[in-house]
């Protein structure tokens, strides 16, 4: 039976494209059955539509009460037999209910070595700029179990990366992103294996 995983994302989803190319190698251990979204205009949304993966808008737009959303999500999870939930680069907090519902199977993909450079405002480019004006010579991404505050659930796994001197935000964003492809592409396919053994 396959593992499930829904992926959460707001804006370009080239982690969501990480996933469903892992999930097409003929290994994978892992399908990507729903791709939520709270930008209706965003490239995961698009990517979902492109491969025929089912895919929802939700946002305050959508549902204007907060609890409402909250709801709605846990309901989209459980409709389709979600395992695991992957926020990738989603800028809302998952609601107490969803948090609750699906407790210890959410991660986060973080672009830095978390706790360094982490909690609240600390998303997208914020995070670099950070790096860089800490005088970090190394950085890197992280996935963790998601919890009530932001960034601070254990991490899973994470991987290093270099902070070479001349590295702008955006040269920096962008070694960090193709590491953080590889990393999610790895945890997800090594959680769906260990649920697989269980
Ligand atoms: C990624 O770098 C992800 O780590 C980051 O947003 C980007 C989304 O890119 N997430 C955060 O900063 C969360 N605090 P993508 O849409 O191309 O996957």
């Amino acid at each position: 039976m396959s593992f499930k995983v829904a992926v959460l994302a707001s804006h370009t989803g080239s982690n969501l494209r990480a996933l469903t190319a892992a999930a097409a190698l003929p290994q994978a251990a892992f399908t990507v059955e729903l791709v939520v979204s709270n930008n209706s205009a965003s490239g995961a949304l698009a990517h979902a539509r492109e491969l025929g993966i089912p895919w929802l808008h939700l946002s305050g737009r959508t549902h204007p009460d907060q609890e409402q959303l909250d709801l709605a999500m846990l309901a989209a999870l459980t409709e389709h037999r979600i395992d695991l939930v992957v926020t990738a680069g989603f800028l809302r907090k998952i609601g107490p209910i969803t948090l609750s519902g699906y407790a210890g199977r959410i991660v986060n993909i973080h672009p830095s070595l978390l706790p360094r450079h982490g909690g609240p405002g600390m998303h997208g480019l914020h995070v670099h700029e950070s790096v860089l004006a800490s005088g970090d010579t190394v950085s890197g991404a992280s996935v963790h179990h998601v919890t009530a505050n932001y960034d601070e659930g254990p991490v899973i796994a994470s991987r290093e990366v270099p902070v070479l001197s001349g590295d702008s935000v955006e040269s920096l964003a962008a070694r960090v992103l193709t590491a953080e492809h590889g990393l999610l592409a790895e945890t997800v396919q090594a959680l769906a294996v260990a649920h697989a053994d269980r």
